[in-house]
């Protein structure tokens, strides 16, 4: 909906940086975030969570086994979720040498003993870099960190990213409902996308699945639909209602790594009448992960207006060419 898009400020067919460019550099390290700035990213992703004294950093998981060395170096705590540990404390993980271990030709001795990095940092890229790309910004699990959407709001305001000529700029983001309330309630004003994953409860799981005795879940999946009309639009309308601009739903993708998500793989959440009900009721959509030439272009074709990747650089060479 370029319509949309441009009312918002924000770009048609937006290419969303995905924890930065973690196709080429350790996920949410600063040469990430940095090569997702020189490739032209649209917008410089990040999930937000906040430690124990208060600072906002960029992290995905829920702990930091996959991605840093925390079991060397806190043995005992491993397990422990972020907001148990200091800024102090989590200054001293190597959150680079796993990328190194798991991608050896994409390797870099630079990458070696690369640190988390802060909210402020990702931002300070971001202001630094030609082409000023956006911050797209999501709130994980909020019971984790009651109040983390005002500190976020301090932060933004601090900085000036909530200016009105900031417009666009900043889009948030969450799986959580609770959370897009109280987003939207602390930050009426900034776009908000709700992401829209397959084990939201519109989706029956592998245990609830009405399929055949014989049939696998892929194969339950590629008989039928994976949400109704009448779901699907329930999801929308409650985006609607509680201030989202649109949604952020998963799609079909040809690369994974991960078995955990490759369970999700075949459950497209971005159909083409999916997209359509989406524009007619006014949503955008910016749909996660595409890391493929082929997937990019076909959810470009179908009317998607941004989407999130691993892979800037793909993704603005593929929509420039083709
Ligand atoms: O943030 C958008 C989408 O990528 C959500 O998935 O788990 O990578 O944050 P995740
Ligand atoms: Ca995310």
């Amino acid at each position: 909906d370029t319509a949309l898009s441009e009312q918002l400020g924000m770009a048609d067919h937006a290419v969303i940086a995905h924890r930065g460019d973690s196709y080429n550099a350790p996920e949410s390290t600063l040469p990430a975030y940095q090569l997702a700035c020189e490739v032209g990213a649209d917008y410089l992703e990040l999930d937000l969570q906040r430690t124990k004294d208060g600072k906002l950093i960029a992290v995905h998981d829920d702990n930091l086994k996959r991605n840093t060395n925390i079991e060397t170096v806190y043995p005992e705590r491993a397990s422990d979720p972020v907001n148990t540990f200091t800024w102090a404390e989590l200054e001293k993980l190597d959150a680079g040498s796993w990328y190194n271990q798991a991608y050896p030709e994409r390797a870099r001795e630079s990458f070696r003993g690369l640190k988390l990095v802060t909210l402020d940092q990702v931002r300070e890229i971001a202001e630094g870099c030609a082409h000023q790309p956006g911050l797209y910004i999501e709130t994980k699990v909020p019971e984790f960190f009651p109040g983390i959407e005002e500190d976020l709001k301090q932060d933004l305001t601090q900085h000036g990213w909530l200016d009105k000529d900031a417009k666009g700029k900043v889009i948030l983001q969450t799986f959580n409902k609770s959370s897009l309330e109280a987003l939207q309630d602390v930050m009426p004003n900034v776009p908000k996308i709700l992401l829209l994953w397959a084990g939201d409860g519109y989706i029956p799981t592998k245990d609830s699945a009405p399929k055949a005795d014989d049939e696998s879940y892929a194969q339950y999946y590629a008989r039928q639909e994976v949400a109704s009309k009448a779901d699907y639009a329930e999801w929308l309308d409650y985006a609607k209602q509680n201030g989202a601009i649109g949604v952020g739903p998963s799609g079909t993708q040809a690369n994974f790594d991960d078995a955990w998500s490759s369970q999700f793989s075949y459950m497209d959440l971005a159909k083409t009448w999916m997209v359509d009900m989406s524009h007619e009721k006014g949503l955008l959509m910016h749909m996660y992960t595409l890391d493929d030439r082929e997937d990019m272009i076909r959810y470009r074709d179908r009317g998607v207006d941004g989407f999130f990747t691993n892979r800037p650089n793909m993704a603005v060479k593929t929509l420039t060419d083709s």
